[in-house]
């Protein structure tokens, strides 16, 4: 087993198809911890899929059931909090969210090519912000000053394993953040 980080969650942060789940997976398989797809909580959360809620109650709302899920994730006994966790493409650009996030959790993001990206998801329907190349190509740009203040930003090319491996030499999991 890889060596510990430290108390606190590991949230992913990433433009969709960044490979937040799959490489989230691998780090909480490597460090013994719970995984969490924040998507599949807010799914859980909202009783209806993504798709249905941005149908529904518009991106406005979704917002809403993604604060929601993820002050949940906040939430939960100290036990708990030392989870994986794979935030959605949007989590990132909201203030409300990075505020929270910094309460309990290190936020990593895991930057990608955009046309990279965009032929991952590009058949994708249940994505309702992956629909138009141009328009997906646009909010890539638009947010990638947010994740920029994330803690730590790690190239996502390669494979997961790869990807996993490179976040585990961030000099925080053995060192503490401020001289990674
Ligand atoms: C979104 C990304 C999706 C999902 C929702 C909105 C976004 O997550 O949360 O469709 O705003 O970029 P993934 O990045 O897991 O696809």
């Amino acid at each position: 087993m890889a060596d510990s980080p430290g108390p606190g969650a590991i949230a992913l942060a990433g433009f969709m198809g960044s490979g937040k789940s799959t490489v989230g997976r691998e780090i909480a398989r490597r460090l013994g911890r719970q995984f969490i797809d924040l998507d599949q909580a807010i799914e859980r959360l909202a009783g209806q899929a993504i798709s249905r809620i941005f149908k529904e109650s518009g991106e406005d709302g979704f917002r809403d059931w993604e604060h929601a899920a993820l002050r949940e994730q906040a939430k939960c006994s100290p036990g708990t909090r030392d989870i994986v966790l794979a935030l959605g493409g949007g989590t990132y650009a909201f203030e409300r969210n990075r505020d929270l996030l910094r309460s309990f959790a290190v936020t990593i993001w895991l930057d990608s090519d955009p046309e990279t990206l965009w032929e991952r998801v590009r058949d994708a329907s249940h994505r309702p912000l992956a629909q138009d190349r141009e328009a997906f190509l646009r909010l890539h740009a638009s947010r990638q000053e947010s994740y920029a203040k994330a803690d730590f930003r790690i190239d996502a090319s390669g494979s997961p394993e790869e990807i996993a491996t490179r976040i585990f030499r961030l000099r925080w999991f053995k060192g503490g953040l401020a001289d990674a």
